[in-house]
């Protein structure tokens, strides 16, 4: 609980910083582990001095207006400091191992209009810091480290854009390596970060499961975005980690639809990609859902049915040493025996048809990335490349292996796609499919299946508890009239 104690607000006309407000706290602070995540950055960056510069993300209205935009902290902001606040910076001085945070200064207009914005004693509870200071300390402190060891220590910063505000005449900045030591420190989670990704998967499986129990009610896209969000919202996620994804029929063969306003009318499925944020941590979840009493078709369930075997048996593979482009390549070679045995896919053989890029028409994205604080979340090197590459044009620098800690998805898609296809046509793979065949399956759009997984040491962890197959078939029966 945050009690502001108005007799101790002490506001000098001179030094608007020099407040005191009383904080106390009714639970046990469960900090965000700022301090060991900015050790780990400075292993990663192979240095022993040195200051890492962070600029939090500031206040912005939109274009021509004078509202402000949704507040989204900057994610390599948020991974040393575990504040989802505007306004802050932070320095970690490498040699001392001192993390220091900035919170702006205390403006009695913005606590009067918007509440006020953090204190030091405020940020001192909540935040794993060593020394938290308003922002009007922030250059002294920098002027201070740049006198004393700059000579020989370079300022890290993320891009040049931010270049801290002192005077940069014989600064030694250092915008290029602290990008790629995030990256890679970000890459494997800690306890802490997998229990947020646990969390935002919770919510996610009650908002898909709630869509389920009410689909049949349902007759528009924006009907299921609706209940997708005030579930989330409902229940403390008041972020989701990317835009709702619900596209009926054809638009299931559109990747990344978002527009989520037509009506169901005669159509088949929906596939539904859409995941609750926790504190800033994402999950990533995928249903593909009948919209009629049962499988609406022999089309429709055949292809969940390839799908769904493409994801478990990738599922089941998932553990440390895995490469996971391989994964990837046991997925096309499902979807390719699975395309064959529906004739959708007419002649040659398996390698040959992967290595056409035949299978790419029908699964084009990836298998999987991994998940954190972005949905599509950074790391060393990408897992896997998009589906267009046949295994002999992948680079080597994209065939990383998996390790105990990293959060990936696995979500194989089938998508019968109308542009892809009549591109098709002109190509020389075009020969491997039965293109007339296939256009009968347009009206289904596609199929995707997503989960969220844990890399453990002796395999994997499901972290997406939203029903799919059988479970998810049952839950539409039993709430049908
Ligand atoms: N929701 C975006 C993706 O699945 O990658
Ligand atoms: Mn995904
Ligand atoms: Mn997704």
């Amino acid at each position: 609980m945050r009690v502001l104690d108005l007799s101790k607000l002490d506001i000098s006309p001179d030094d608007t910083c020099d407040i005191r407000i009383t904080v106390e706290t009714d639970s046990e602070c469960d900090k965000y582990p700022a301090k060991q995540h900015a050790r780990k950055v400075a292993a990663k960056l192979g240095v022993r001095d040195g200051l890492i510069y962070l600029v939090g993300k500031a206040t912005i209205n939109w274009g021509d207006s004078d509202q402000p935009r949704p507040f989204r902290q900057r994610r390599y902001f948020y991974y040393l400091s575990g504040v989802e606040e505007a306004d802050c910076y932070l320095t970690y001085d490498i040699r001392n191992d001192l993390l220091t945070l900035y919170v702006p200064n205390f403006s009695l207009q913005h606590a009067i209009w918007m509440g006020p914005t953090l204190t030091v004693d405020e940020a001192r509870l909540r935040y794993d810091a060593d020394r938290f200071r308003y922002f009007a300390a922030l250059r002294g402190d920098l002027n201070a480290w740049v006198d004393q060891y700059n000579k020989d220590s370079p300022i890290y910063i993320l891009h040049s854009t931010q270049k801290p505000e002192i005077s940069s005449e014989g600064l030694l900045l250092d915008d290029t390596s602290l990008i790629p030591a995030m990256n890679a420190a970000r890459e494997v989670k800690d306890e802490y970060e997998i229990r947020m990704i646990r969390k935002a998967n919770e919510v996610s499986a009650l908002a898909h499961r709630n869509i389920l129990e009410n689909i049949h009610r349902m007759s528009n896209e924006g009907e299921i975005e609706g209940l997708f969000l005030d579930t989330c919202v409902s229940h403390g996620s008041k972020n989701q980690s990317y835009e709702i994804i619900a596209g009926s029929g054809p638009n299931a063969a559109v990747l990344h639809y978002v527009k989520n306003d037509e009506d169901f009318n005669e159509r088949q499925l929906v596939c539904l990609d859409a995941g609750a944020e926790w504190n800033c941590y994402a999950s990533d979840v995928t249903r593909t859902i009948p919209l009629g009493k049962d499988w609406p078709s022999a089309h429709a369930k055949d292809i969940y049915a390839i799908v769904e075997e493409m994801q478990e048996e990738c599922i089941k593979r998932v553990r440390p040493g895995l490469r996971f482009r391989d994964l990837q390549e046991l997925a096309h070679v499902i979807a390719i025996k699975g395309l064959q045995r529906l004739g959708v896919l007419k002649i040659g053989t398996v390698e040959e048809i992967r290595q056409s890029g035949a299978s790419s028409i029908f699964f084009p994205h990836g298998l999987g990335h991994h998940v954190g604080l972005e949905v599509h979340d950074v790391s060393a090197q990408p897992i896997t490349a998009n589906g267009h590459w046949p295994r002999e044009f992948v680079p080597e620098m994209s065939t990383p292996l998996l390790q105990e800690g990293m959060v990936i998805t696995i979500e194989p898609g089938i998508y019968f796609n109308r542009l892809a296809l009549e591109n098709a046509r002109r190509l020389p793979l075009a020969k491997y499919i039965d293109l007339d065949k296939a256009e009968q399956y347009i009206p289904l759009g596609g199929v995707r299946i997503e989960d969220d997984l844990l890399v453990t040491s002796t395999g994997y962890e499901n972290l997406t508890t939203a029903p799919k197959g059988k479970e998810m078939l049952e839950i539409i029966r039993g709430h049908r009239e």
